[in-house]
């Protein structure tokens, strides 16, 4: 049966460690795989912007020997010109993997539903799978073990990264306190707390959503933020979405709150004075360039693991 990574509790907690571990030993070694996935072929469809993504499975594809097809279906949606099980079908007699970044979670799960070939999710309404690899191994970088850890999440809660790491978090056994606004705009799904739940009992994690910023920063390791404005989000709403998120800003209270070697990231792209202030993104406990670095090594280690060559 075809894998593929639509979110990351698709894979269990040992293939994600594995991934994460073989993206450290690329990172280390980088030529050892420069021809890991010679004339492989990657197509990535992107409905929404990206820096990151983009750059950096592009560049890891060409790294190990293969070649990335960057196609922007942003003028023409997925299953609007052509439908998705035929873009599927002739894609998998093309390619050998491809990624996509779409608007609509029903969109990616119906390309892997069609598709011959390994899928990807580059970022949907639902999950981000590829960015909570890379911000795992970066964890494990900085603090030496992905176990005994506990997260704190600020802001936008209603949110692709946060429910990968929500579950991520679920998978390892972490304390993950979610700050955010209340109400059904700023929370997470109830479908997303419920799997998060299911996974927890399995792990030991506790997975809390509270409304108080500076609850949350008590004794955390790691403290997360995302934009207040993912793609895709009115700019109609800006003003009203500033008012809401603004108690759960990260700023230098927070990081005193936490404990004193905490790292901060933000999967960006950040807005100073928004999600986070200047002092934090760029003082001393950001690791944010870091992690943006991640994506490529955990990225290349993805394509090699769907490609089954490790
Ligand atoms: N973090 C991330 O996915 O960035 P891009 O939107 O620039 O790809
Ligand atoms: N939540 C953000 C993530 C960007 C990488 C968005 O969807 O835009």
């Amino acid at each position: 049966m075809v894998r593929h990574l639509l979110k990351i509790s698709d894979f269990s907690k040992v293939e994600c460690e594995n991934v994460i571990n073989k993206a450290i030993e690329i990172k280390t070694n980088s030529e050892k795989f420069n021809t890991a996935l010679m004339g492989d072929t990657l197509l990535m469809l992107f409905e929404k912007p990206s820096l990151r993504t983009r750059i950096s499975f592009e560049t890891g594809m060409q790294q190990l020997g293969g070649h990335a097809i960057f196609y922007s279906i942003k003028d023409s949606p997925l299953g609007k010109k052509e439908n998705i099980h035929d873009t599927a079908k002739v894609a998998s007699r093309y390619v050998n993997l491809i990624a996509a970044r779409v608007y609509k979670r029903e969109d990616i799960w119906d390309l892997a539903k069609h598709s011959d070939v390994p899928v990807i999710n580059m970022l949907d309404d639902f999950a981000h799978p590829c960015q909570i690899l890379a911000d795992f191994m970066s964890i494990k970088e900085k603090k030496g073990q992905l176990s005994n850890l506990k997260m704190s999440y600020f802001g936008d809660a209603y949110n692709n990264v946060t429910y990968d790491l929500m579950r991520m978090c679920a998978l390892f056994g972490f304390k993950m306190d979610v700050a955010c606004p209340k109400g059904a705009e700023y929370t997470p799904e109830q479908v997303v707390l419920d799997e998060v739940e299911e996974l927890s009992k399995a792990t030991g994690a506790e997975i809390n959503v509270l409304h108080n910023a500076f609850e949350a920063a008590l004794d955390s390791d790691i403290i997360y933020t995302d934009s207040w404005m993912s793609y895709g989000i009115p700019i109609e709403k800006e003003e009203e979405r500033k008012m809401a998120f603004m108690p759960f800003q990260v700023n230098s209270k927070i990081i005193e709150l936490a404990k004193n070697d905490v790292i901060f990231m933000n999967c960006l792209p950040a807005m100073r004075g928004y999600e986070q202030t200047a002092e934090v993104i760029d003082g001393p406990h950001s690791i944010v360039f870091d992690e943006a670095e991640n994506r490529l090594h955990a990225q290349k280690s993805l394509m090699l693991f769907l490609r089954e060559k490790y």
